[in-house]
Formats: C-alpha cells, sequence, structure tokens
C-alpha cells in the first residue's frame, strides 16, 4: 500500500517535470531579440546578383586571411597571389547590370576595395614590408566597414 503511494506521487512528480521540460523547449526563447536601430540604405538585386556579391565577400575574408598568414609566415609570394585574385583581376570581371543597380557611393566603395587589394599584391611584389601591408590591410578593413554600415542586400 505504501509502496504504490510512492509509485504515484513519483509519477506525479515525473509528470510534472516532464511538463516543465516540454514547456521551456516549445515556448521558451522563442522571443525576438533586440537589434540596434538598422538604418541602413537597402540595395537591390536580382537573386543570381546578390549570390555572386555575397560569395565574392566570402572570398574577401578568405583573401584577408591568406594575407594574414602570409605575413605571419613572411611569404610575400602568398601575399601577391591572394590579393590578386581580388584585385584588378576581379573588378574588371564585375558585371555590368550589378553597376547598374549599386548606388554610386556604394559602387565607390567597391571599386576602392579592389584598389586596395591590388596596392596590396603591387607592394608586396615591388618592395614587401610587413608594416606597409598591415597599414593597407587596416584601411581595407575601415572600407569593408563604412559599406556595411551604410548599406544592406536584398533579392529583388
Ligand atoms: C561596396 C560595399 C561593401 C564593401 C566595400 C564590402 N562589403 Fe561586405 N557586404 C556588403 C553588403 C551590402 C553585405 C550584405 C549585408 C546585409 O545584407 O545584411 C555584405 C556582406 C558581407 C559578408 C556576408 C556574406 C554572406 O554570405 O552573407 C561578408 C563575410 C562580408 N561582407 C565581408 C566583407 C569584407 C571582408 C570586406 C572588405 C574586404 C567587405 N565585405 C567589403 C557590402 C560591402
Amino acid at each position: 500500500m505504501f509502496s504504490k503511494k510512492i509509485l504515484i506521487i513519483s509519477n506525479i512528480i515525473f509528470l510534472i517535470l516532464i511538463s516543465v521540460l516540454v514547456y521551456i523547449l516549445l515556448f521558451m526563447g522563442t522571443e525576438m531579440v533586440k537589434l540596434p536601430d538598422d538604418n541602413r540604405i537597402v540595395v537591390k538585386y536580382e537573386p543570381d546578383l546578390r549570390d555572386l556579391v555575397l560569395n565574392e565577400m566570402r572570398d574577401y575574408l578568405e583573401v584577408m586571411n591568406e594575407i594574414q598568414q602570409g605575413l605571419a609566415n613572411n611569404d610575400p609570394d602568398k601575399i601577391i597571389k591572394a590579393a590578386t585574385r581580388q584585385g584588378q583581376i576581379s573588378l574588371e570581371a564585375t558585371p555590368v547590370r550589378l553597376l547598374k543597380l549599386s548606388p554610386l557611393a556604394c559602387k565607390q566603395m567597391g571599386f576602392r576595395g579592389h584598389d586596395i587589394f591590388q596596392a596590396i599584391a603591387d607592394s608586396a611584389r615591388v618592395n614587401f614590408k610587413p608594416t606597409t601591408t598591415i597599414n593597407q590591410l587596416a584601411e581595407l578593413t575601415n572600407n569593408c566597414i563604412v559599406c556595411h554600415r551604410t548599406y544592406k542586400v536584398e533579392s529583388k
């Protein structure tokens, strides 16, 4: 008789615990996060252009990482190879459609980024000095930051 009571009580406790867990899993943690005000200008591209832009952005990050590795290993060839990929060559490959849809300041910052990548490659080739590359990287990163603060991309 006594053990039956214990069994019932422990089952009730178990059910309550399960209910609490189910409640936490299903109903908590779904609130929206509070974001800082977003005043960025929306730029609309067709889906293929948006993919192209974001793909290129991710490559910027990879190139910058390769440049940093080149700096860490005192390997200018690695820096030249990486930076060239997003330098003049990449600028020339920009589709005209993308230029047409981009606001002027956005285009200018885009061009500036490629110019700095090219300058990093050129100065590493002509006269490699780590401090020069680091300064150029800082200038480049600043260009990324300013553009990210100003624009966001949406699909048309
Ligand atoms: C001409 C403006 C501009 C410049 C310059 C720029 N970006 Fe972006 N980047 C954007 C925009 C716009 C987005 C999309 C942001 C959004 O929609 O919230 C973006 C997104 C990204 C993303 C996310 C990609 C993804 O798959 O979602 C990465 C990473 C990135 N940028 C890296 C960089 C780096 C690194 C640099 C500098 C070397 C850089 N960007 C320079 C405008 C720029």
